[in-house]
């Protein structure tokens, strides 16, 4: 056949049968570990949203929630290797990739109030921490807020000296494992899709999360008691794997932007509410006594656990912990 005719019966082929030669959709693999409702779930289903209305449908966005697809561990390696392209580790989880900055976020009583964390998020030091990702092959693109965590217990937990000798769950960060420490209490590392068996068992007495993580998982059925006490913070870094990120077409990558920038106001907006209404439902239960700390335990608290922040000096940096606690100090709060 010449190559005219050739080109005249290929078009036609195609004019036939439609979209034979459509492009297939760009697939984005987005894995996570917690319940689809819980801020980072509903902001994932947000983004998934967003994305394919704005790329109008060249891209598909696959949500993997709850450790269906990976574990905690699991994930930031498949992330490397390309399997997903999309994840929102809590920022507690950076430490075992070799970017043990961001265990900034877990010092306890870094953050006095939300305001001063959305300084650190938003601003340089956030853009920072996103920069340590690239050689890494990670590209962050943004920070989800969840909240601040509660500790639980099948005992009550009021002051320091009630966690003397107790096993207590802890997330992969060594920030964690010294504060545990500091209270007198045994960490131990778990993955996320692990807990609930393991509080059931007995494999750990205790853990700590924000209320939505703690009702999602049903925590509460096999923890008698929660304490309010907002010693420590949890939230999220959104990031891709950086080749399949660099390598998308340009207007399908600020279309991207454009969805994560609105699903991350959206994340932002609604993660108190959310971690509110966690801890409403489960004081509803009745099976789990909810207790707020008063002043002076308060003042116990933070005398056990204040002085990690100094202990981890080297471990995450002097100048990075200061920047931190400089970004309270313009607003006032230290
Ligand atoms: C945890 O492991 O406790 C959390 O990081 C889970 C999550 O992603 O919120």
């Amino acid at each position: 056949m010449k190559l005219k005719s050739l080109i005249f019966a290929l078009s036609a082929a195609a004019i036939i049968s439609g979209n034979a030669f459509a492009q297939a959709p760009i697939v984005i693999k987005f894995s996570h570990v917690v319940a689809n409702d819980t801020p980072k779930g509903k902001a994932a289903e947000r983004f998934k949203e967003l994305a394919e209305k704005a790329t109008k449908g060249r891209v598909k966005v696959e949500l993997y929630p709850n450790s269906t697809l990976y574990k905690d561990k699991e994930e930031l390696e498949a992330l490397q290797l390309g399997a997903v392209q999309m994840l929102a580790p809590s920022l507690a989880k950076f430490g075992p990739l070799g970017v043990k900055e961001f265990e900034v976020f877990d010092l306890p009583y870094i953050f006095p109030s939300k305001e001063v964390l959305y300084r650190v998020t938003e601003g340089p030091i956030g853009k920072d921490l996103f920069k340590k990702l690239e050689p890494k092959g990670i590209t962050g693109l943004a920070y989800w807020d969840n909240g601040f965590k509660v500790m639980s217990a099948n005992k009550p937990l009021h002051v320091p000296a009630d966690f003397r000798g107790l096993k207590m769950r802890i997330q992969s960060s060594k920030v964690l494992d010294a504060q545990m420490r500091a209270l007198g209490a045994n960490p131990q590392v778990l993955a996320f899709s692990e807990v609930y068996q393991a509080l059931q068992t007995g494999v750990v007495d205790g853990t700590e999360n924000p209320p939505s993580n703690l009702y999602t998982q049903k925590m509460h059925e096999v923890q008698k008691h929660v304490t309010v006490s907002d010693h420590g913070y949890l939230g999220y870094a959104v990031i891709v794997n950086k080749k399949f990120w660099d390598g998308l077409p340009a207007d399908i990558r600020s279309a991207l932007e454009g969805a994560m920038k609105d699903s991350t106001k959206y994340a932002n907006a609604i993660a108190q509410q959310e971690n509110d209404a966690a801890l409403a439902a489960v004081q509803k239960t009745g099976k789990t006594t909810i207790y707020r700390l008063n002043d002076k335990e308060k003042a116990e608290w933070r005398k056990a656990l204040v002085p990690v922040q100094k202990q981890m000096e080297d471990r995450i940096g002097k100048e990075l912990i200061a920047s931190v606690n400089k970004e309270a100090a313009a607003l006032g709060q230290k």
